[in-house]
């Protein structure tokens, strides 16, 4: 199959609650994109329902690429590649959107690309864009779905530093939220409430702090603060309060992340920056926190913009152009994998 250097490739992403496309010119100029978030499909429910996700995945993909490629002015054929999220991901999604890529693949005659997420949100930070960073680099991925500390070595090559034990960090603020009766996703609005309140009100354990390597631990403090609610007293919980809860539990995770960063610099010497991904990378507090760590350490704190940080096309484009620049492409009965470690690449 002949391969069209200069032409721009095409990224589907589908391995979630999120429907995105986008289309990307090699130089990773974004040429269109567009994201379609599910929450409110979900939001009933207080969690992704995958069988919900997979079918609005089916519904809206077609007209999402087919919008994106009249934007870019491109067609199928004029591709250089179709990179598609093959894994990590709820398998009905992953089908969805990796069906449709090697569908169009074939029948334009352009090569397939087989992405892993996680490499996506690993590489984007590589967009021209958001600074080209070079080679080594510290990734902290803090989504709903992961917490992973990674090397970012090079093009598939990733050393894990360090992941969570039991809850995602994204997931520890879920929960919390849902605790203090805020609305699904809690991130966000858990993050609102914390502005109104005390941080030192609520002592709350701080697990693995010190402890050797970049490893975390979250599931202690949403059992202390289900514990701590249980013992207030009967009625509704005063919103002052509340705040109190929720500003102590965001000083508690910024205080344990921080505490990994500094471990994980320490295991990274030479990292050129140090990288935010996923949801929870746009929380201010937290942010502002690794911002100070990785400052004391002399290194550059980059977190991309959120719609770039949470889950979307152009990385998946993007993954795609640094794969194609290596000769790399999939072949067409690639299968997906819901399970999929970056070290397995
Ligand atoms: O990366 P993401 O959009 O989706 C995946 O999980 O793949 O991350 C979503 C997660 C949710 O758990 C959400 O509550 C959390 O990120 N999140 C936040 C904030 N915004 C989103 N957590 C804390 N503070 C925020 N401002
Ligand atoms: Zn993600």
């Amino acid at each position: 199959m002949e391969r069209k250097d200069d032409a721009p490739v095409l990224g589907i992403e589908s391995s979630c609650d999120e429907t995105a496309a986008a289309v990307l010119a090699p130089d990773g100029r974004i040429l269109a994109e567009v994201v379609l978030s599910q929450t409110a499909d979900h939001a009933a429910f207080g969690g992704v329902v995958p069988e919900i996700a997979a079918r609005a995945h089916l519904t809206a993909l077609d007209a999402m690429v087919r919008q994106v490629l009249h934007q870019a002015e491109v067609g199928f054929s004029g591709l250089a590649a179709i990179a598609a999220t093959a894994g990590p991901g709820l398998i009905g999604g992953l089908l969805v959107g990796t069906g449709y890529a090697k569908g169009a693949a074939l029948a334009a005659g352009v090569p397939y690309l087989a992405i892993n997420h996680l490499e996506a949100h690993a590489l984007i930070a590589r967009l021209p864009s958001i600074g080209s960073v070079k080679f080594p680099y510290l990734l902290l991925l803090l989504s709903g779905g992961h917490s992973q500390c990674l090397a970012v070595e090079g093009v598939g090559h990733y050393r894990l530093l360090g992941a969570t034990l039991d809850d995602a960090v994204g997931e520890a603020f879920d929960k919390t939220a849902k605790l203090l009766g805020l609305p699904y996703p809690g991130g966000p609005a858990l993050e609102a409430l914390a502005r109104d309140g005390n941080e030192k009100a609520v002592p709350l354990p701080r697990p693995l702090l010190r402890r050797a390597g970049c490893d975390f631990s979250f599931s202690g403090l949403k059992t202390a603060i289900a514990q701590l609610l249980i013992a207030e007293p009967a009625g509704p919980l005063p919103r002052a309060r509340a705040a109190d809860i929720a500003a102590s539990f965001q000083a508690c995770v910024a205080d344990i992340l921080g505490d990994r960063l500094s471990h994980a610099l320490a295991m990274l010497p030479n990292a050129s920056a140090v990288i935010l991904a996923g949801g929870v990378a746009s929380n201010q507090a937290i942010r502002a926190r690794l911002a100070e760590v990785a400052g004391r350490e002399g290194k550059r704190l980059i977190a991309p913009p959120p719609r770039l940080c949470t889950d979307n096309a152009v990385m998946v484009a993007w993954a795609g152009i640094e794969r194609l620049r290596q000769g790399n492409t999939s072949t067409l009965n690639a299968p997906c994998h819901p399970r999929w470690p970056l070290e397995a690449l």
